[in-house]
């Protein structure tokens, strides 16, 4: 099934170095929301993001080269400057004011490229989702690498706001934990949902248990929290039991934090973008490595069940769906995004920053 979308929003366009800088500045083709957009760096490292179109013959841009801080077409030279306007036309002088194509506001900020896609003149960047811990000494980062999802992006919102899937589809990876049957509540913060799991005075779970350095029991916490558009946060930790921690001071604590940001790519696609942030172990590659490969098989694991949904969707799309108890969070999730995106359709001029 498909759902709403919200175009007035920051998305995730490219990691950092999907678009490198100095000698290896090339353009980087990639389609968000529908449409073909063309990514590249600007001399002094400034991304710019253009519709992916020559002016002339409508040669995708991105076949072409960077040259200085303008992007070259590949095949007459028609060159265009970061915001859309050709500025070169080999063999005249003139340049017609119909030689542009159109720029979306984009930004770096935090290991990740962001483009706005919905009214330009509504881009604020303080609306862009606050993963600054993907960008802090205090905390060792695990890039994961983009997957790009057959299937609507809802779908893999859905995945993650639903822990009843764990024991099914990660039986080999994450689903061991013995806590995965301890039900969870859902409740809405705002235009949020969050879900929070406390477990008690119980051993540490086996990845926390070696670097921790816990003696004894520990109190655990999963808190998993739905941002619009698309943004998911998963808070993993433990700390010594007794310590607070469920009074609010995880300070003195282990902690594991997931930033997920799922871009649309069509109405069946889309780009996950997933880091993992901890506060422990900072320069532990060994940690490094067996978060970036669990969580990469986990992550492959539900890249084939949603990809299967997505098939079922489209083979089946008049067909009853039965909901479940534990659809609740991702329920709520997609009231939430359809709302806004209703309001979007209806006021496109209204951003989702000042809801
Ligand atoms: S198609 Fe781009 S310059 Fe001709
Ligand atoms: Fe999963």
């Amino acid at each position: 099934m498909g759902g709403g979308t919200i175009r007035n929003a920051w998305y995730v366009a490219a990691w950092h170095h999907e678009l490198p800088g100095g000698a290896e500045r090339a353009p980087l083709a990639r389609t968000l929301l529908g449409e073909p957009v063309v990514l590249f760096r600007q001399e002094d490292g400034t991304p710019a993001a253009l519709e992916d179109r020559c002016p002339h013959r409508r040669l995708p841009l991105s076949m072409g080269t960077v040259v200085g801080d303008r992007l070259q077409c590949g095949y007459h030279g028609f060159t265009l400057d970061g915001t859309g306007r050709c500025v070169r036309i080999p063999g005249q002088d003139s340049i017609p004011e119909a030689a542009r194509v159109r720029a979306y506001p984009v930004v770096e900020k935090w290991r990740w490229i962001w483009v706005w896609m919905g009214d330009p003149a509504l881009a604020d960047e303080r609306a862009i989702p606050d993963v600054s811990l993907n960008d802090c000494p205090d905390w060792a980062v695990t890039e994961g690498d983009p997957l790009l999802v057959a299937g609507h992006y809802q779908l893999v919102v859905d995945n993650l706001m639903d822990g009843s899937h764990v024991s099914f589809v990660h039986k080999s990876t994450l689903g061991t934990d013995d806590v995965a049957d301890i039900p969870v509540r859902a409740e809405r913060v705002g235009e949020s949902v969050r879900m929070v799991r406390w477990i008690l005075d119980r051993p540490p779970a086996p990845l926390y248990a070696a670097l921790g350095g816990f003696e004894g029991n520990v109190d655990r916490w999963q808190i998993i929290t739905f941002t619009p558009p698309s943004t998911v946060v998963v808070d993993m930790g433990s700390a010594a039991a007794g310590t607070g921690a469920p009074e609010g001071d995880r300070s003195r604590g282990v902690e594991l934090r997931s930033f997920n940001l799922i871009t649309p790519e069509t109405d069946r696609s889309c780009f996950y973008f997933y880091t993992h942030v901890r506060n422990f172990a900072l320069t532990d590659e060994q940690v490094d490595k067996r978060v970036k490969s669990l969580f990469r098989e986990a992550f492959l694991e539900d890249k084939t069940v949603i990809e299967g949904v997505q098939r079922g969707n489209e083979r089946f799309p008049d067909s009853p769906r039965v909901d479940a108890a534990f659809d609740r969070a991702p329920m709520m999730v997609r009231r939430i995004v359809d709302r806004i995106a209703g309001r979007e359709a209806a006021a496109p001029s209204r951003a989702l920053a000042a809801e």
